[in-house]
């Protein structure tokens, strides 16, 4: 863990005196959870690049490789428990320090924490929604083959979002209003590469706020934010949360 003292406790005084503090994070929070994160080797099933079956393309050609790669994830997730990096979000919350958290995970985690101003804005794993009619529901276990609409009998998918896809627009204007109100935004184990997710830090750079990016490596974002602190989420938010006790 590569933490300069310095850095961890300006971090721990932006945090302190935040205004509305908000988080954005990414697969890289649930790593120390065991959910497999989407980009680099953690990023193959099989043979199969992640970016490649998260597509609505690859689920109209082949629905149940799709499913099976889903499954697999289903019941991945249903063994993993939240881990220290969720816990403390869902910590600083009920302490009033973060006022909202917006990830891109579909796993449920930070609700799991006890999160609960949470926005999902890549959806939920467990969710379902019909290909064909506006039939919509929710798996309480993973997936057997590929589930079929209690309406239509046509094929359901899960209810996330995939590659070339919009994100839903309530829920986006949702999340550009607490990005509008943030003054210091924590983004934690995202790669950055994916929009809109990727710009919503910028928004709040953009009006004056302060960044903090928590992070095992670099990412683009790493040379515009105010603090970098690199090392694994799961470490330096318990680490974060011990310094703010003692202040
Ligand atoms: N602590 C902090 N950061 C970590 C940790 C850790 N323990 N482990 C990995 N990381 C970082 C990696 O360095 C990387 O920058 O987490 C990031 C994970 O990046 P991605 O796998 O690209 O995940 P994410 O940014 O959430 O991807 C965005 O892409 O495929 C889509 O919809 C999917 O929501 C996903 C989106």
């Amino acid at each position: 863990m590569l933490m300069k003292m310095e850095n961890i406790l300006s971090v721990a005084y932006a945090i302190s005196n935040a205004d509305y503090m908000i988080a954005v994070t990414g697969a890289g929070i649930s790593k120390e959870s065991n959910v497999p994160t989407f980009r680099g080797e953690d990023g193959l099933w099989r043979n199969y690049d992640a970016m490649d079956l998260a597509t609505p393309d690859a689920f109209r050609r082949n629905p149940a490789l799709v499913w099976e790669w889903y499954t697999w994830r289903q019941r991945l997730i249903a063994e993993c428990e939240p881990n220290p990096a969720h816990f403390t979000l869902a910590s600083w919350e009920k302490r009033g320090l973060l006022k909202a958290l917006i990830t891109q995970n579909v796993d449920g985690l930070h609700i799991r924490a006890g999160s609960t101003n949470v926005y999902e804005v890549h959806g939920d794993i467990w969710a379902l929604k019909c290909t064909s009619c506006k039939y919509k529901g929710s798996l309480s276990s993973p997936a057997i083959g590929i589930p079929t609409c209690p309406l239509c009998s046509n094929n359901l998918r899960p209810d996330v979002v995939w590659f070339g896809e919009s994100l839903d627009r309530a829920a986006l204007s949702k999340v550009y209003n607490e990005l509008e109100h943030a003054d210091v935004c924590l983004v934690i184990g995202t790669s950055a590469l994916v929009q809109p997710a990727a710009t919503f830090p910028l928004i709040v750079k953009q009006r004056g706020g302060q960044l903090i990016e928590i992070n095992v490596e670099p990412t683009p974002l790493s040379s515009i934010v105010d603090f970098h602190i690199s090392g694994k989420a799961g470490k330096i938010l318990p680490t974060l949360d011990s310094i703010l006790d003692q202040q």
